[in-house]
């Protein structure tokens, strides 16, 4: 597995890093035992990055992260989870907040110190709280070593990029908009990276948009946006191989030339770690790319910003 350097941290990310929302059952019931698995497989493939969050399953992906790493050296993976966003509708950038959150993750995670602490989805919370309360307490926590690092994560790029620059974090973690549909993080990613802050592309799969499966139901994604995908997903199943392979490779193979660190993608099936995994270091398709591009052509680049869905869980 390729590794790249995470901005000015030190930390040598995997291109591909695990995203462990998907342990909180978020998009299929799962057990500890495939969580358990999921994590295993992860470590043998070298994918040591584990991001997290307490929403994610209202606390339940964090537990079971933490106990599928039971028994793992602390000092094998690095740890990322988040503060400040408790529930689909429920953000609170308080000092208070902030400390008892963390404290919370630790004990869920089993650990005494996060390495990446992320302001989760900021652009819905109150940024002035944002400014003066959590991150002051977050450089306050990386002095005493409870938390290295500190990132901030969003789906809108303006807003994320702007308190990122301002507030010098060390992490960006965006989401759904560098795939196969959605390529707006390129030029801000490019900008961040050239500042020293490390980029995460969190969502190549545009949250299980670009799978056979197709998209969950609470996602926020637009109908034509799910029509076209589908209409693209076929082709790719016709050409004998799936929509998630062409968008994995895409991402992956693409990502770093616009200062993209690390993929961060979710699963909790230990087949599709490995499969990720494999499509890691190797091209897409140039032929069926193109192809892809072209059916997704009305779409791209439109998010739910721009083409409004269902509302979703992810939205304001
Ligand atoms: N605001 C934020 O900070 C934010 C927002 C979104 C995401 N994130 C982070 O990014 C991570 C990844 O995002 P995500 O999990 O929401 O979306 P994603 O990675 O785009 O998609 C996840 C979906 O893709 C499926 N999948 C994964 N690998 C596959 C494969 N090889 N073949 C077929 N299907 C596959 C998973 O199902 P299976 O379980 O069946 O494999 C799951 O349904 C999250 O876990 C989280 O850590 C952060």
């Amino acid at each position: 597995m390729r590794r790249h350097d995470l901005g000015r941290t030190g930390i040598e990310v995997p291109a591909l890093a695990m995203g462990a929302a998907s342990l909180g059952s978020i998009y299929h019931p799962v057990s500890q035992d495939e969580a358990d698995a999921t994590v295993a497989t992860a470590l043998e493939c070298d994918l040591n990055y584990f991001d997290v969050a307490p929403y994610y399953g209202l606390t339940t992906a964090e537990t079971a992260l933490g106990k599928a790493l039971k028994g793992f050296a602390r000092q094998s993976y690095t740890l990322a989870t988040k503060i400040g966003r408790y529930g689909d509708q429920d953000w609170d950038f308080s000092a208070d907040a902030t400390k008892r959150s963390i404290e919370a993750s630790l004990g869920r995670l089993g650990t005494d110190h996060i390495d990446v602490i992320q302001c989760h989805d900021i652009e819905y919370g109150d940024l002035a709280q944002l400014r003066n309360e959590a991150l002051p307490t977050l450089r306050k926590l990386k002095e005493e070593g409870v938390v290295r690092f500190i990132g901030v994560t969003g789906y809108r790029l303006d807003v994320v990029e702007k308190i990122a620059v301002e507030e010098q974090v060390d992490t960006v973690m965006a989401y759904c908009t560098y795939t196969l549909q959605d390529r707006r993080l390129a030029p801000v990613a490019e900008r961040l990276a050239a500042a020293g802050i490390g980029v995460l592309n969190a969502s190549p799969l545009g949250m299980g948009l670009l799978t056979t499966r197709g998209a969950p139901s609470w996602h926020p994604g637009n109908e034509r946006v799910f029509e076209l995908v589908a209409a693209a997903a076929r082709l790719c199943t016709l050409a004998g191989t799936d929509i998630s392979e062409l968008a994995m490779r895409f991402a992956l193979t693409t990502g770093h030339e616009h200062g993209i660190a690390t993929t961060v993608v979710g699963t909790a099936n230990a087949h599709n770690v490995r499969e990720n995994a494999r499509w890691a270091d190797s091209e897409p398709d140039a032929t069926l790319l193109k192809q892809v591009e072209a059916i997704l052509a009305p779409v791209m680049d439109a998010g739910w910003d721009v083409l409004p869905g269902n509302g979703g869980k992810a939205g304001g």
